[in-house]
């Protein structure tokens, strides 16, 4: 096979990422500017502040990956821009970097779903087998997805209101780490134990939905409560109980999904796949109760934004030949 090449880029939320890919699966490079230290004061990403960065650092980071990867313009076979979902003025500007690098060099455009690029931050590690089922845990989204093909999406179960991410980003604020929360409580968690006993939400129900609005409740109302009688709660122990919580239903829902699809293998993506509770349990939880499935983690760096998997995510509907044209926009509520 030849090998093909894509300058992928991905704006949708605070990280400016610029990659190149060979092949749907080797990284020539991948980089990814974080602004998390300009929201972290307000406690979360402020949208006009996320396009600003991004407009200032686009061209400089296009630039960067492209020097990186040792790969001329004229070399590339397609440039692929996340599409949505995501903020709308963030995307907007990594889809017009990409119509600019598209039109001045007469190549294919391609649109990417940012959650499909989470999945396929997998390939860049591991072949992707199918049937597979992903478990899709970011700040924005909490999904169950089932790919009989590269190409085919199912949902069978999502989050009915809070995302995982999400969940532990309103905590962390409730407890005081900085945005966002996730990586801080995942370490507290790691020192504490699950005193506290959380709900676990819709464990039991016969679907494969998710709900962690009511968990993020019982943690604000025990930490309020104990406040207003002066008593100090232990946060290690907070935050080991609230991470039991979210972790026990995320690998319960997910071990049966497995097993009832008889999925090859069980796919774990987004940003909270770095979470270390999570991995070990899906781990764990494999290797018990579903054995003969093949488990793929990404490594740490892949599991938060970055255009790598956005490159890896386009490989496919390269090969079909599914492309954009110059009309293409940021669609920030896009699903997969
Ligand atoms: O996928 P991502 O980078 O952005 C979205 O597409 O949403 O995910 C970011 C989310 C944040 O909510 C962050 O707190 C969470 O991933 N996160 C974690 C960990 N690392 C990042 N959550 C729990 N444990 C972690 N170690
Ligand atoms: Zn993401």
């Amino acid at each position: 096979m030849s090998s093909k090449l894509i300058l992928a880029i991905e704006t949708s939320c605070d990280e400016t990422s610029a990659a190149v890919i060979e092949n749907g699966n080797r990284m020539l490079s991948n980089i990814v500017a974080s602004q998390v230290k300009s929201h972290q004061r307000f406690g979360g990403v402020v949208p006009e502040i996320a396009s600003r960065h991004h407009v200032e650092q686009i061209t400089l980071i296009i630039e960067e990956a492209m020097r990186e990867a040792d790969v001329t313009y004229e070399e590339l076979d397609a440039v692929a821009v996340t599409e949505g979902p995501g903020l709308v003025g963030a995307l907007l500007i990594g889809v017009n970097a990409a119509k600019a690098v598209a039109f001045a060099h007469q190549i294919p455009l391609i649109a990417v779903n940012h959650i499909k690029g989470h999945i396929f931050a997998n390939q860049l590690v591991n072949e992707m087998k199918y049937p597979l089922l992903s478990l899709v845990v970011s700040g924005g989204h909490t999904e169950l997805i089932y790919m009989d093909n590269p190409g085919s999406y199912e949902i069978i179960g999502e989050t009915r209101d809070d995302a995982a991410g999400e969940a532990y980003d309103k905590i962390g604020r409730v407890i005081g780490v900085p945005y966002p929360g996730g990586k801080h409580i995942d370490e507290m968690a790691h020192k504490g134990k699950d005193t506290y006993h959380f709900p676990r939400a819709m464990i039991k129900e016969d679907n494969y939905d998710f709900s962690f609005s009511g968990l993020k409740s019982a943690f604000i109302n025990t930490v309020h409560n104990a406040k207003q009688k002066n008593e100090v709660l232990n946060d290690e122990n907070l935050a080991a109980s609230f991470q039991a919580a979210v972790v026990d239903v995320l690998v319960d829902k997910t071990i049966r999904a497995v097993k009832e699809k008889q999925a090859k293998q069980l796919v774990l993506a987004g940003g909270v796949a770095a979470n270390k509770g999570l991995r070990e349990a899906l781990t764990q939880a494999v290797k018990n109760e579903a054995e003969g499935v093949e488990l793929l983690i990404p490594p740490l760096d892949l599991c938060g934004d970055n255009a790598a998997m956005i490159g890896a995510a386009a490989f496919v509907q390269l090969e079909k030949g599914e492309f954009a044209d110059y009309t293409l926009n940021g669609r920030p509520g896009l699903s997969v």
